[in-house]
């Protein structure tokens, strides 16, 4: 396995299965790295032949039984229902709460949840304030979750990138918009510290480090225009004029549009810090690199 998570991650115990529902981007990151700690991984999509598919799981079909038979650990990286139901409960939670091995229980959800904070940072004190629809139905699903009383933990996760999923495809197709909205800023986190950090969090909750919610975001929100340019230089290509947000917002989809209307900072003291998981890309810079040296090996 890779170095970096070498030095981070402890196996998890012996006998551990752990069942992912909603095998895409982040969730594959996450089953290839328990997979090389050397436990069992089964991820879910949508369709068969699916990559990476081990199990189907989709809302709109009968969902077998056994799914969970021998589950020790848990993982939602599915995004609700359009009604606010949480897609795994609304099929699962009878299943789920007669589970007698479950020793942890994950749920990626979004900062989004905080709202707009004009800036500010946000840290899991912050009482939640979500303003979009998307983000209400969110807040919903956590609270769906932590009220099972299962041994639930919520990750909260801002914009995720990594390789494949940057600012360097917009840059390649010419698709890339300079759009410049000063003092708007965004926090990030790259896949793999998705991935390393849910692994961390899974060991240390059994340890009794269980924090009912976690942010996993990186050090430094930054605006994107520095995003950009920095992903322009790596990759020698130039960039279209600056765009001000005022006229962009003119023409940008209701989505890219709710989220520059939210301004916030995600602190991360509490992972890195106080629960001492540390950083594979602790910035923007180190982890358009990493993506950057992906791009470069499958060209
Ligand atoms: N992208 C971001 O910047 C961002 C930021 C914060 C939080 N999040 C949230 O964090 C989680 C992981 O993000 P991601 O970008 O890694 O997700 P992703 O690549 O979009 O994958 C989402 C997964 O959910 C599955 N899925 C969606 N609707 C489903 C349904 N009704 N029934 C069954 N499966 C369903 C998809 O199935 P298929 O594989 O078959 O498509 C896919 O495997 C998501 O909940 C996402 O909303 C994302």
């Amino acid at each position: 396995m890779n170095e970096v998570f070498v030095k981070r991650l402890n196996p998890l115990p012996p006998k551990s299965k752990l069942i992912i529902f909603g095998g895409g981007f982040s969730g594959q990151r996450i089953a290839s790295v328990g997979r090389n700690l050397g436990t069992k991984v089964l991820c879910s999509r949508r369709k068969e032949n699916s990559e990476g598919a081990d199990f189907i799981f989709n809302t709109d079909n009968e969902i077998p039984n056994e799914i969970l038979d021998g589950a020790t650990h848990v993982l939602s990286c599915i995004p609700p229902l359009r009604n606010g139901e949480d897609p795994v409960l609304s099929k699962l939670k009878p299943q789920l709460l007669n589970s007698k091995n479950l020793k942890w229980v994950g749920y990626l959800s979004t900062t989004g949840v905080y709202g707009d904070t004009k800036g500010e940072w946000v840290n899991e004190n912050t009482s939640p304030k979500p303003q979009q629809e998307r983000s209400v139905r969110r807040y919903s699903c956590e609270k769906q979750w932590l009220e099972t009383k299962l041994p639930v933990q919520i990750l909260r996760l801002p914009g995720i990138y990594g390789p494949g999923r940057s600012a360097f495809e917009s840059i390649m197709t010419g698709k890339v918009k300079m759009i410049d909205k000063p003092g708007q800023v965004f926090s990030r986190i790259h896949v793999d510290d998705i991935a390393g950090a849910v692994l961390f969090l899974i060991n240390l909750y059994s340890q009794g480090k269980n924090p009912s919610v976690v942010n996993i975001a990186d050090n430094l929100p930054t605006n994107n225009l520095e995003v950009i340019s920095f992903a322009a230089k790596i990759a020698k290509k130039s960039l279209p004029s600056k765009i001000p947000y005022e006229i962009a917002k003119n023409t940008m989809s209701p989505m890219a549009l709710s989220f520059w209307q939210e301004n916030r900072k995600v602190d991360n003291r509490l992972l890195c810090k106080t629960l001492g998981y540390s950083l594979i890309y602790p910035d923007f810079k180190s982890g358009l690199k990493n993506c950057f040296s992906n791009l470069k090996m499958n060209c």
